[in-house]
């Protein structure tokens, strides 16, 4: 939600390809507007433009000396995307100028005192009272001073970064649960949203905790909080390469995250899985595992596709690890009367870490007592920080809007965990065995599917246009029907539902006819039977059906119109390789009916607001 970027330099620099490439690296955290500040020896250079990155590009110039720049990309909260509402921001003396990715909950009462005052706004945002404020606080106070002032007169959200043509060496950085991280090279220090912007020029980075603001110059870098404590913080090595930030062969993010899946998967449970004794071995969890054994309810809270995952894993954990498992959307689960006590875990689940109902809602049950545990994927992220143990997934960056591979790893984990918990409880040697052993092959059979792409393409094309989907499965295909479908939805902007197969008859039979095709999800499990008699139903009212099945299943291709054969497995690991099909047909139709795919309208891909 917002990508932020700035750079400190010795030198001057070519300072416009140097922000643009750290916003357009940005720009899948929101893609409204854009805009830059530089600092050059005339005072401060500023451009915002509506639109994409390219729009901005073209009003910028290629060619303007500077040595401490600042930027923006905007996914807009408080006023329309335009050029005045995008960011940097400024003073009514044009002197500072900040860009910022939160909400400013207080900003009305602010504004309506600063106007008193004299100061004349020219956007509709929250985050233009920040820079009026802190105009305000230079008159009596120096730059830092009236920065940290103006931060602790602020409610809400913030990751700022701000410079002051006053100071034009110094620019100043603070984070209060918006992501902000510093990174460190010989020359050059930047400031991001998220690592994927600096790994051009450097892997060292430092990580702000809320509360903190940081003070950049040329030659020093230091940390405080807002009661003006010193803080010293290690540097710590981004593990990313750059490589993974790069779309490479592919034409989309998407599209390379999807072919990525069975690598998300094999990261996933690499060092994890000890086959010959049917074992999970979860590193992130072994400070916890006695709190672990005595839990009697876990609670999985997260949002989007991580929430699907949560309800995916609840089928895994209440079947294997033996253990009631509720799953809600973060989004709810902050306003319930819940009870928390220490038998009770609740399972945050966030690709991002910076999800702000996902947070919430963790600092909410801390405060009640739960064990807070966390599956997320972005090292350091806010979640991680925040939970008391947890696993990384491990997916890599994931750059398109749409979430892909890192469902996949999720399931992963969540199986992993199932098979951990499980073991400590009665699960046999024998079935810890079989989960192991065929999570161990899982990665290789998703690439068997990823051989599928032309069948699935050739499907898309057949089914494109049309405007309503119905996407069915039962039990643990139930939450990758609902994957499916919020896939469709998201990138291609088609009506796709998705139900628990059974749900059908009592009351979405009624949609169906020959202009509404059904996916449906039947692989050769428990469910075949009942699934087979649902499609039978849809076929008894003219719906067309694309089937996911078994490979060896050749019943199935006599009654639906099109198959796509996935290989078999345990009926636990079963959506690893079902929603594989799923998320490629919602690509390839997204391609097919014009769409960016990687940018889908409306959409950000780090929701920290709530
Ligand atoms: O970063 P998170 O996993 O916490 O994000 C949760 C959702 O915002 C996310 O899954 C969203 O629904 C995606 N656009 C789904 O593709």
């Amino acid at each position: 939600m917002c990508g932020i970027f700035g750079f400190v330099s010795k030198e001057k620099i070519n300072a416009t390809p140097v922000i643009i490439d750290g916003l357009k690296r940005l720009e899948y955290r929101g893609y409204d507007s854009a805009g830059l500040a530089l600092m050059t020896g005339r005072g401060i250079f500023c451009r915002k433009k509506a639109g994409r990155i390219f729009e901005l590009e073209k009003v910028v110039g290629n060619n303007i000396e500077s040595n401490i720049g600042i930027g923006q990309s905007r996914w807009a909260t408080h006023g329309k995307p335009s050029d005045k509402n995008a960011h940097p921001h400024f003073s009514c003396d044009k002197k500072i100028y900040l860009v910022h990715n939160g909400i400013i909950e207080n900003f009305k009462e602010l504004r309506v005192k600063l106007e008193k005052r004299g100061h004349v706004f020219r956007s509709d945002t929250d985050t233009e009272v920040a820079a009026h404020l802190i105009e305000d606080f230079s008159k009596s106070y120096s730059f830092e001073e009236a920065v940290r002032l103006a931060l602790k007169s602020i409610v809400g959200t913030y990751a700022f970064v701000i410079v002051n043509a006053d100071n034009p060496t110094t620019m100043i950085v603070a984070r209060n649960s918006s992501p902000l991280l510093v990174g460190l090279s010989d020359t050059h220090k930047f400031v991001a949203s998220d690592a994927s912007a600096i790994l051009p020029h450097t892997r060292k980075v430092v990580y702000l905790h809320d509360g903190e603001f940081a003070i950049l110059t040329p030659s020093d870098f230091r940390i405080a909080t807002l009661d003006r404590k010193a803080v010293s913080r290690d540097q710590e090595l981004i593990e990313w390469s750059q490589d993974e930030v790069k779309k490479n062969k592919f034409p989309h993010f998407m599209l390379k995250e999807i072919y990525e899946e069975p690598d998300a998967v094999e990261n996933a449970i690499r060092g994890r899985l000890i086959v010959k004794d049917g074992l999970a071995k979860l590193g992130g969890l072994e400070l916890v595992e006695d709190k672990i054994k005595r839990l009697n309810r876990v609670i999985i809270s997260a949002c989007g596709t991580a929430y699907l995952a949560g309800l995916t894993g609840e089928y895994m954990l209440e079947e294997y690890g033996e253990i009631p498992v509720e799953v809600e959307y973060a989004s709810e689960l902050r306003y319930k009367k819940q009870k928390f006590d220490a038998r009770t875990a609740l399972l945050s689940i966030s690709q991002s870490g910076e999800t702000a109902d996902t947070l919430g809602a963790l600092k909410e049950a801390k405060r009640k007592g739960a064990l807070n545990l966390g599956l997320v994927n972005v090292v350091g992220s806010s979640i991680a920080r925040e939970v008391d143990a947890g696993v990384y997934n491990h997916a890599g960056p994931e750059i398109g809007v749409a979430s892909t591979k890192a469902f996949v790893s999720q399931l992963a984990v969540l199986s992993l965990l199932a098979l951990f918990i499980g073991r400590q409880r009665d699960m046999s040697l024998v079935i810890g065995r079989r989960i192991a052993s065929e999570l161990s092959v899982l990665p290789d059979k998703m690439k068997r599917v990823l051989k599928e792409a032309p069948n699935i393409k050739k499907i898309a094309r057949k089914y494109h246009k049309y405007d309503h989907f119905l996407y069915l499965g039962r039990k643990y295909n139930y939450p990758v029907a609902l994957e499916g479908a919020l896939k469709l939805k998201e990138v291609s902007y088609i009506h796709a539902e998705g139900y628990g197969a059974g749900e059908m008859k009592h009351g979405p039979i009624a949609m169906i006819d020959k202009n509404f095709p059904s996916m449906v999800i039947i692989p050769s499990d428990s469910m075949r039977e009942k699934v087979l008699s649902n499609i039978q139903e849809i076929k008894a009212r003219d719906g067309k059906v694309v089937a996911i099945a078994t490979e060896g299943n050749k019943e199935i291709s006599k009654i639906a119109d099109d198959v796509i054969y996935i290989p078999k497995t345990l009926e636990m690991l079963t959506p690893m390789l079902s929603v594989m099909p799923l998320h490629l047909f919602a690509y390839y139709v997204g391609v097919m009916r014009g769409y960016d795919v990687d940018h889908p309208r409306n959409l950000a891909k780090a929701v920290s607001v709530e």
